[in-house]
């Protein structure tokens, strides 16, 4: 009979006395130590894993989005384009994700919905910072996060800055692309109006693609990003009808109406306009 396979004749590791293994490295002790389901229903796992994987994934939405953001505003549009196509797979990762929870169904989810007492992803914190850097901007949104002066201020802060959004449209300004005034010196707290000034800038660009291939580019990493984004708050109010139907949300809003509102936000508005008009 032959010996069972050794990896180690390979050369393969098989001691980490006093060096750092996998597990180390990753803090998976950490990470796997994280999961407590509050009540004794088989589907609450699932549940947990399901956010907190979704907030790993927005943890490296929100890394690339700031770095950037940072790239358009020093003119360096190459990597911009390659932070931004990973955040739309990001988003794509996200979306394919409901088709997990979507396993669950609304009686499983009943078992331990309680539990949950007012939780809900409306205070994700994370997921409020990415709306608020790429420009859907309310400041009422800051209050759920009142009790964690961390969270409160790293938000506030992100709302004096330029959105993504405003980055893109001062580097068209940059490059010889009239954008009204008003548009490039508004109060940055709010969010951006959609403005004709700015479709007629964007009109330009894409009305002579070879002369402005960057900027075009731009627009369409921007636009392929937002599409994504939005696939993920559809998935997101359909995954709820399906398993809550209208009950409130846990986090106290009228839950798939108030999600339904949220499908109009644009965050790019003049982006999608410019079709109309080319
Ligand atoms: C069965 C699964 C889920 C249900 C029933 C559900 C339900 C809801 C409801 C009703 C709201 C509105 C706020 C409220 O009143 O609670 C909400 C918001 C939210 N949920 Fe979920 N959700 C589910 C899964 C998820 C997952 C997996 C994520 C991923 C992180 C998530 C992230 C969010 C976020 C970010 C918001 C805020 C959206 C906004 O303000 O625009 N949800 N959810």
């Amino acid at each position: 009979m032959s010996k069972p396979y050794d990896p180690a004749h390979e050369g393969a590791q098989m001691t980490f006395d006093g060096r750092m293994s996998y597990g180390d490295y990753l803090q998976l002790d950490r990470i796997l130590g994280a999961q407590t389901p509050l009540s004794t229903a088989h589907d609450e796992m699932l549940f947990i894993i399901q956010h907190q994987t979704s907030e790993l994934w927005m943890r490296l939405a929100l890394y690339e989005i700031h770095a950037a953001r940072a790239a358009l505003r020093d003119g360096q549009l190459s990597p911009a384009f390659k932070m931004l196509a990973r955040v739309a797979r990001i988003f794509e990762q996200l979306n394919a994700a409901w088709d997990v929870l979507r396993t669950m169904t609304p009686s499983e989810y009943t078992r331990f919905r309680d539990d949950l007492g007012q939780s809900s992803g409306f205070q994700s914190y994370q997921y409020r910072e990415i709306e608020f850097l790429l420009g859907n901007r309310n400041p009422a949104m800051l209050r759920p996060h009142a009790h964690r002066p961390e969270i409160l201020v790293r938000l506030e802060e992100e709302l004096t800055r330029p959105s993504l959004y405003d980055e893109a449209l001062r580097l068209l300004a940059r490059n010889g692309i009239a954008v009204p005034a008003e548009v490039l010196e508004r109060d940055v707290r709010q969010t951006h109006q959609a403005h004709d000034g700015v479709t007629e800038a964007w009109r330009q660009v894409y009305q002579a693609p070879e002369q402005h291939w960057p900027l075009y580019e731009l627009a369409e990493k921007l636009v392929d990003f937002e599409d994504y984004f939005r696939r993920w708050r559809f998935n997101h109010v359909t995954t709820v009808e399906r398993v809550i139907g209208f009950k409130r949300g846990t986090g106290g809003t009228g839950g798939v109406p108030y999600l339904r509102n949220m499908l109009a936000v644009e965050l790019f508005p003049e982006l999608w306009r410019v079709r109309t008009v080319l």
